[in-house]
């Protein structure tokens, strides 16, 4: 199996969410190849024990490694949450996850060190991001909470209006209120709330994207390990895989890449 600067990028998510992260990837690497994941059988992982998204990610992380790819991106928080160090002790490549690189911007960002933290409930309760965040060196208080409805208000195309207001304000009201001066939006999905999630919590906090951070720790690791596509190499490619439901991925999806998505593949990851 080659491993070198000429495989693509692999990148998984329990759905369409990680599209977010892609979205970012393929900004910061035009010439990159990829290759995606979409667990739509069994999303959504954010309510689901860690043990079984464990199972789930080495899963998907073998089908993408058995096509060649150089690099992994766990796209989803709560795949990295839970199996991050599993999938790094059982893959020869290099396996990039979003938390780290999500809370390291928030520490550079952070001016009073109150920072504040929001995914789905298996995120959170995981205590990951917490860690990352206590482990960096800096005197942090951290807040942390679970905000199971923006997932599918996202997925419905909610994210403007009175509904995701009402139920932003309910989750997010206190975050203002605890002298919190950034906040990480620790899932794919919560981007897309961002106009939102500002309007809630004010202009003194600033939001996290974590799927930017972590494009930039690709990039950064890309170079460091002499794996970047050599310039003026084929145009890359990108091909989409998914385990449920190809047409509402490559439809809603569209929404998330911001860009269309011609098709997705139909594959079965029960071996
Ligand atoms: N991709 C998940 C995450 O970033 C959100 C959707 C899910 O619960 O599977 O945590």
């Amino acid at each position: 199996m080659r491993h070198d600067s000429h495989g693509p990028i692999g990148v998984f998510d329990s759905g369409i969410g990680g599209l977010t992260v892609l979205k970012t990837l393929m900004a910061h690497l035009p010439h990159e190849s990829t290759l995606y994941l979409g667990d739509t059988a069994r999303v959504p992982y954010g309510t689901k024990s860690s043990e079984v998204v464990t199972k789930y990610s080495l899963k998907n992380a073998q089908f993408l490694q058995a096509r060649g790819i150089k690099l992994l991106v766990v796209a989803c928080n709560t795949a990295s949450a839970a199996a991050l160090p599993a999938l790094a002790a059982t893959l020869p490549i290099p396996v990039v996850g979003v938390i780290e690189p999500g809370a390291r911007a928030a520490l550079a960002r952070t001016s009073g060190g109150g920072v504040g933290v929001i995914g789905t409930p298996g995120t959170i309760r995981s205590g990951a991001y917490q860690r990352a965040l206590e482990a960096g060196g800096r005197a942090v208080r951290v807040k942390a909470r679970a905000c199971p409805l923006f997932v599918p208000l996202v997925e419905e195309g909610w994210t403007t209006g009175d509904v995701p207001m009402l139920v932003a304000r309910e989750y997010l009201s206190e975050f203002a209120r605890d002298g919190v001066d950034t906040l990480v939006l620790g899932c794919t999905h919560y981007p897309l709330l961002k106009g939102v999630i500002a309007e809630v919590v004010g202009p003194q906090v600033s939001l996290v994207d974590s799927a930017e951070a972590t494009a930039q720790a690709v990039v950064e690791l890309l170079a460091a390990k002499d794996l970047m596509a050599p310039a003026g190499g084929p145009p890359p490619s990108h091909h989409f895989f998914v385990t449920d439901v190809p047409e509402v991925f490559a439809d809603v999806g569209a929404r998330f890449l911001g860009r269309p998505i011609p098709s997705a593949e139909l594959v079965d990851l029960s071996f």
